[in-house]
Protein backbone atom coordinates (compact mmCIF):
# COMPACT_ATOMS: atom_id res chain seq x y z
CA UNK A 1 0.00 0.00 0.00
CA UNK A 2 0.82 3.26 -0.39
CA UNK A 3 0.23 6.25 1.41
CA UNK A 4 0.54 9.49 0.04
CA UNK A 5 -0.19 12.89 2.68
CA UNK A 6 -0.39 16.33 0.69
CA UNK A 7 -0.27 19.32 2.88
CA UNK A 8 -2.75 20.99 0.13
CA UNK A 9 -6.22 19.78 -0.46
CA UNK A 10 -5.23 21.24 -4.79
CA UNK A 11 -2.16 18.90 -4.38
CA UNK A 12 -4.13 16.00 -3.72
CA UNK A 13 -6.59 16.37 -6.18
CA UNK A 14 -4.31 16.95 -9.35
CA UNK A 15 -1.99 14.34 -8.09
CA UNK A 16 -5.03 11.71 -8.81
CA UNK A 17 -6.27 13.78 -11.39
CA UNK A 18 -2.95 13.60 -13.22
CA UNK A 19 -2.24 9.69 -12.23
CA UNK A 20 -5.30 9.27 -14.19
CA UNK A 21 -5.69 11.31 -16.94
CA UNK A 22 -1.90 9.68 -17.72
CA UNK A 23 -3.55 5.92 -17.58
CA UNK A 24 -6.51 7.38 -19.76
CA UNK A 25 -3.73 9.03 -22.44
CA UNK A 26 -1.73 5.93 -22.48
CA UNK A 27 -3.96 3.59 -22.91
CA UNK A 28 -6.43 2.78 -26.39
CA UNK A 29 -8.92 1.65 -24.00
CA UNK A 30 -9.42 2.53 -20.18
CA UNK A 31 -12.06 1.69 -17.58
CA UNK A 32 -12.57 3.75 -14.49
CA UNK A 33 -14.77 3.36 -11.75
CA UNK A 34 -16.30 6.44 -10.38
CA UNK A 35 -17.45 7.62 -6.60
CA UNK A 36 -19.92 9.75 -5.54
CA UNK A 37 -19.43 11.71 -2.18
CA UNK A 38 -17.17 15.04 -1.85
CA UNK A 39 -14.22 13.97 -1.23
CA UNK A 40 -13.33 13.03 -5.26
CA UNK A 41 -15.20 16.55 -6.54
CA UNK A 42 -11.66 18.32 -6.92
CA UNK A 43 -10.31 15.39 -8.73
CA UNK A 44 -13.47 15.82 -11.16
CA UNK A 45 -13.24 19.67 -11.28
CA UNK A 46 -9.17 18.78 -12.55
CA UNK A 47 -10.31 16.13 -15.24
CA UNK A 48 -13.23 19.36 -16.52
CA UNK A 49 -9.98 21.56 -16.57
CA UNK A 50 -7.96 19.17 -18.20
CA UNK A 51 -10.59 18.53 -21.17
CA UNK A 52 -11.52 22.07 -21.38
CA UNK A 53 -7.43 22.88 -22.00
CA UNK A 54 -7.58 19.79 -24.40
CA UNK A 55 -5.18 17.72 -22.23
CA UNK A 56 -6.92 14.88 -22.12
CA UNK A 57 -9.67 13.57 -24.47
CA UNK A 58 -12.42 10.81 -22.10
CA UNK A 59 -13.07 9.11 -25.74
CA UNK A 60 -11.46 5.66 -24.93
CA UNK A 61 -13.11 5.69 -21.27
CA UNK A 62 -15.77 3.70 -20.14
CA UNK A 63 -17.09 4.48 -16.72
CA UNK A 64 -18.49 2.13 -14.10
CA UNK A 65 -20.35 4.07 -11.06
CA UNK A 66 -20.26 2.32 -7.93
CA UNK A 67 -23.39 2.82 -6.31
CA UNK A 68 -26.72 4.15 -6.31
CA UNK A 69 -30.10 4.57 -4.05
CA UNK A 70 -33.08 1.76 -4.14
CA UNK A 71 -36.06 3.66 -5.63
CA UNK A 72 -34.62 6.19 -7.44
CA UNK A 73 -35.06 6.82 -11.15
CA UNK A 74 -31.30 7.36 -12.96
CA UNK A 75 -32.82 10.56 -14.15
CA UNK A 76 -33.59 11.64 -10.34
CA UNK A 77 -32.14 14.76 -9.41
CA UNK A 78 -30.82 13.14 -5.90
CA UNK A 79 -29.44 9.81 -7.64
CA UNK A 80 -25.72 9.01 -8.10
CA UNK A 81 -26.00 8.64 -11.81
CA UNK A 82 -27.34 12.24 -11.62
CA UNK A 83 -24.38 13.62 -9.25
CA UNK A 84 -21.96 11.63 -12.17
CA UNK A 85 -23.51 13.61 -14.61
CA UNK A 86 -23.77 17.09 -12.79
CA UNK A 87 -20.48 16.84 -11.86
CA UNK A 88 -18.54 15.12 -14.38
CA UNK A 89 -19.71 13.72 -17.12
CA UNK A 90 -21.82 16.44 -18.77
CA UNK A 91 -18.86 18.64 -18.69
CA UNK A 92 -16.58 15.98 -20.57
CA UNK A 93 -16.44 14.27 -23.51
CA UNK A 94 -17.11 10.78 -22.50
CA UNK A 95 -19.75 8.81 -24.84
CA UNK A 96 -23.06 8.38 -22.89
CA UNK A 97 -23.06 4.69 -24.22
CA UNK A 98 -19.79 4.08 -22.19
CA UNK A 99 -21.12 4.99 -19.00
CA UNK A 100 -22.21 2.52 -16.41
CA UNK A 101 -24.02 2.63 -13.74
CA UNK A 102 -26.68 0.22 -11.16
CA UNK A 103 -30.38 1.42 -11.64
CA UNK A 104 -32.05 1.19 -8.67
CA UNK A 105 -35.53 2.00 -9.84
CA UNK A 106 -35.30 -1.49 -11.39
CA UNK A 107 -38.64 -4.00 -10.49
CA UNK A 108 -36.24 -7.24 -10.51
CA UNK A 109 -32.67 -5.50 -8.29
CA UNK A 110 -31.29 -9.00 -8.19
CA UNK A 111 -31.19 -9.33 -12.22
CA UNK A 112 -30.32 -5.62 -12.39
CA UNK A 113 -26.99 -6.86 -9.62
CA UNK A 114 -26.35 -9.85 -11.73
CA UNK A 115 -26.16 -7.50 -15.06
CA UNK A 116 -23.89 -5.27 -13.98
CA UNK A 117 -21.90 -8.21 -12.37
CA UNK A 118 -21.50 -9.14 -15.37
CA UNK A 119 -20.64 -5.98 -17.41
CA UNK A 120 -17.66 -5.52 -14.56
CA UNK A 121 -16.78 -8.96 -15.35
CA UNK A 122 -16.40 -8.25 -18.86
CA UNK A 123 -15.32 -4.74 -18.93
CA UNK A 124 -12.15 -4.99 -15.63
CA UNK A 125 -11.66 -1.88 -14.07
CA UNK A 126 -8.69 -0.50 -14.37
CA UNK A 127 -8.43 2.30 -11.68
CA UNK A 128 -11.15 2.72 -9.38
CA UNK A 129 -11.97 6.30 -7.21
CA UNK A 130 -12.72 5.52 -3.60
CA UNK A 131 -13.83 7.58 -0.84
CA UNK A 132 -14.88 6.09 3.18
CA UNK A 133 -18.01 6.59 4.29
CA UNK A 134 -18.16 7.73 8.16
CA UNK A 135 -19.36 3.60 9.25
CA UNK A 136 -16.23 2.75 7.43
CA UNK A 137 -18.05 1.69 4.27
CA UNK A 138 -16.39 1.79 0.70
CA UNK A 139 -19.32 2.25 -2.28
CA UNK A 140 -22.58 1.44 0.41
CA UNK A 141 -20.89 -1.99 1.59
CA UNK A 142 -22.05 -1.50 5.51
CA UNK A 143 -20.54 -2.77 8.67
CA UNK A 144 -21.37 -6.68 8.50
CA UNK A 145 -20.99 -6.81 4.48
CA UNK A 146 -18.95 -10.22 2.87
CA UNK A 147 -15.46 -9.51 2.43
CA UNK A 148 -16.30 -11.13 -0.90
CA UNK A 149 -19.35 -9.78 -1.93
CA UNK A 150 -20.88 -9.23 -5.48
CA UNK A 151 -23.42 -6.26 -6.46
CA UNK A 152 -26.18 -6.40 -4.00
CA UNK A 153 -28.85 -4.33 -2.07
CA UNK A 154 -28.33 -2.56 1.39
CA UNK A 155 -30.39 -1.67 4.16
CA UNK A 156 -28.38 2.04 4.91
CA UNK A 157 -27.27 2.33 8.13
CA UNK A 158 -28.54 5.31 10.12
CA UNK A 159 -24.90 7.33 9.62
CA UNK A 160 -25.17 6.62 5.93
CA UNK A 161 -28.74 8.17 5.34
CA UNK A 162 -27.78 11.26 7.92
CA UNK A 163 -24.73 11.87 5.66
CA UNK A 164 -26.86 11.64 2.28
CA UNK A 165 -28.01 15.20 3.57
CA UNK A 166 -24.87 16.31 2.26
CA UNK A 167 -26.15 15.34 -1.29
CA UNK A 168 -28.62 17.64 -1.12
CA UNK A 169 -31.90 15.75 0.27
CA UNK A 170 -33.94 18.70 2.37
CA UNK A 171 -35.68 16.03 4.93
CA UNK A 172 -34.03 12.75 6.16
CA UNK A 173 -37.48 11.27 5.17
CA UNK A 174 -36.40 11.88 1.43
CA UNK A 175 -33.44 10.25 1.94
CA UNK A 176 -34.18 6.36 0.90
CA UNK A 177 -33.16 3.80 3.18
CA UNK A 178 -32.19 1.14 0.63
CA UNK A 179 -28.69 1.29 -1.46
CA UNK A 180 -27.55 -0.88 -4.64
CA UNK A 181 -23.83 -1.26 -4.74
CA UNK A 182 -20.48 -3.05 -6.35
CA UNK A 183 -19.82 -5.68 -3.70
CA UNK A 184 -16.68 -5.55 -1.30
CA UNK A 185 -15.51 -8.54 -4.42
CA UNK A 186 -16.14 -6.56 -7.38
CA UNK A 187 -14.64 -3.69 -6.42
CA UNK A 188 -11.71 -5.77 -4.99
CA UNK A 189 -11.04 -6.94 -8.75
CA UNK A 190 -10.02 -3.74 -10.06
CA UNK A 191 -6.48 -3.42 -10.88
CA UNK A 192 -5.60 -0.54 -8.63
CA UNK A 193 -7.30 1.22 -5.63
CA UNK A 194 -6.96 4.69 -5.18
CA UNK A 195 -8.50 6.01 -1.60
CA UNK A 196 -9.15 9.35 -0.96
CA UNK A 197 -10.25 10.57 2.45
CA UNK A 198 -9.96 14.49 3.62
CA UNK A 199 -11.00 16.56 6.68
CA UNK A 200 -10.28 15.69 10.65
CA UNK A 201 -13.29 13.83 10.44
CA UNK A 202 -12.39 11.07 8.87
CA UNK A 203 -8.90 10.27 10.50
CA UNK A 204 -10.02 7.60 13.12
CA UNK A 205 -11.85 6.12 10.13
CA UNK A 206 -8.78 5.92 7.94
CA UNK A 207 -6.46 5.07 10.40
CA UNK A 208 -8.31 2.16 11.31
CA UNK A 209 -8.87 1.42 7.42
CA UNK A 210 -5.09 1.36 7.16
CA UNK A 211 -4.09 -0.30 10.69
CA UNK A 212 -6.79 -1.90 11.79
CA UNK A 213 -8.25 -5.75 12.05
CA UNK A 214 -9.17 -6.32 7.95
CA UNK A 215 -12.94 -7.43 8.99
CA UNK A 216 -16.58 -7.40 7.79
CA UNK A 217 -17.05 -5.06 10.53
CA UNK A 218 -14.90 -2.05 8.72
CA UNK A 219 -15.80 -2.78 5.29
CA UNK A 220 -12.64 -0.09 3.88
CA UNK A 221 -9.99 -2.62 5.87
CA UNK A 222 -10.23 -4.79 3.04
CA UNK A 223 -7.99 -2.29 0.42
CA UNK A 224 -5.02 -4.12 3.32
CA UNK A 225 -5.18 -7.05 1.09
CA UNK A 226 -5.34 -5.30 -2.34
CA UNK A 227 -1.79 -5.71 -4.47
CA UNK A 228 -1.99 -2.08 -5.69
CA UNK A 229 -3.58 0.60 -3.69
CA UNK A 230 -3.13 4.00 -3.39
CA UNK A 231 -4.14 6.16 -0.68
CA UNK A 232 -4.10 9.67 -0.72
CA UNK A 233 -5.14 11.44 2.48
CA UNK A 234 -4.82 15.90 3.19
CA UNK A 235 -3.03 16.63 6.20
CA UNK A 236 -5.74 16.29 8.59
CA UNK A 237 -7.49 13.09 7.58
CA UNK A 238 -3.93 11.69 7.90
CA UNK A 239 -3.22 12.97 11.42
CA UNK A 240 -3.57 10.20 13.54
CA UNK A 241 -1.32 7.96 11.25
C1 LIG B 1 -21.17 7.82 0.17
C2 LIG B 1 -20.98 6.97 -1.08
C3 LIG B 1 -19.56 6.47 -1.17
C4 LIG B 1 -18.64 7.61 -0.78
C5 LIG B 1 -18.75 7.84 0.70
C6 LIG B 1 -17.99 9.04 1.23
O1 LIG B 1 -22.25 7.43 0.90
N1 LIG B 1 -21.89 5.85 -1.17
O2 LIG B 1 -19.30 5.97 -2.46
O3 LIG B 1 -17.32 7.27 -1.10
O4 LIG B 1 -20.11 7.84 1.12
O5 LIG B 1 -18.60 10.26 0.99
P1 LIG B 1 -17.89 11.67 1.19
O6 LIG B 1 -16.79 11.73 0.19
O7 LIG B 1 -18.95 12.70 0.92
O8 LIG B 1 -17.37 11.70 2.59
Amino acid sequence: MKILVFDEEKKLDAYVGETICDFIRQHDQATIGFATGSTPLGVYQYFIDSYQNHKVSFQNVQAFNLDEYVGLKPEHPRSFASAMKNELFSHIDILPENINALDGSKEDMDEECQRYETLIEQNPIDIQILGIGMDGHIAYNEPGSPLDGACHVVNLHQESIESSLDYGFDHIEDVPTQGVTQGIGTIMKAKQLIMMAKGEKKADLVKRMIYGEVTPDFPSSIIQRHPSVIVCLDRNAASQL
